[in-house]
């Protein structure tokens, strides 16, 4: 079995400097790579890297496809805790050249898993993620595949634990999060060339060495990034504090 290949930097600001350096490797190979995105308090640093390099012509995105992992059920668009204004705000209002296409899950479909089958097509038929870059919730998660959540799931309405509302309810003005949200599923992120995972902050410490560390275990969903060939981790020195030197 290959191991995530774990990369520890100073800070938050150095974790996004080294995950859009494969971003602008991947994108200079193939200028329509597919991505697939995440929302969350780590990347916004690597958004702010991402755009300031687009605007100062060093990577362009323009023919790039991306695919947001999640997004909340039940809020409209225009709510400021979604996250298509996330990306809009983080991301692609800020670029020069907004991407060829930019997928987020619809999170107020009628028919939610309807959307999930149509979001799952799309990914398919973009021929996949060529990378994925991923978040990790304090329990282990990735997207918003919770622990328990079948290895072989694709895109699905997910709901959310505690634990994750509670970190996220800073983002809502009443503290609430929906108690669902659509996900792109752990097969499908399996089924991405590449795996690029950041993590910053103590919080993560624990979690991290247990997903790298520890046991492949449906209970830390990130843990099953172990068994895929293209993985690097990204940490920086707070959320790597628990790994030991060997991984
Ligand atoms: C969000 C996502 C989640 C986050 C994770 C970490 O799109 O996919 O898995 O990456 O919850 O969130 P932060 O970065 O806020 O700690």
């Amino acid at each position: 079995m290959v191991r995530p290949r774990v990369e520890v930097r100073l800070d938050e600001g150095a974790v996004a400097v080294a995950a859009v350096d494969i971003v602008e490797r991947v994108v200079a190979l193939n200028p329509h790579a597919v991505l697939a995105l995440p929302t969350g308090r780590t990347p916004i640093a690597f958004y702010a890297e991402l755009v300031e390099r687009e605007r100062t012509g060093r990577i362009e995105l323009s023919q790039v496809r991306s695919f947001n992992l999640d997004e909340w059920v039940g809020i409209p668009s225009t709510h400021p805790a979604t996250y298509a204004r996330f990306m809009e705000e983080q991301l692609f209002s800020r670029l020069r050249n907004r991407p060829t296409a930019c997928y987020i899950p619809d999170g107020t479909a009628a028919d939610l898993d309807a959307e999930c089958a149509r979001y799952e097509i799309a990914i398919r038929e973009a021929s996949g993620f060529d990378l994925a870059v991923l978040g990790i919730g304090n329990n282990g998660h990735i997207g918003f595949n919770e622990p328990g959540t079948p290895f072989d799931a694709r895109t699905h309405v997910a709901e959310v634990a505690l634990v994750t509302r509670q970190n996220n309810a800073y983002s809502f003005p009443d503290g609430q999060p929906p108690s669902r949200a659509i996900t792109v599923g752990i097969a499908t992120i399996l089924d991405s060339r590449s795996i690029l995972l950041l993590a910053t902050g103590a919080s993560k410490a624990a979690v991290l060495e247990r997903a790298l560390a520890g046991p492949v275990d449906s209970q830390i969903p990130a843990s099953v990034l172990q068994r895929h060939p293209d993985v690097v981790i990204i940490a920086d020195v707070a959320a790597s504090a628990c790994l030991s030197r060997k991984l």
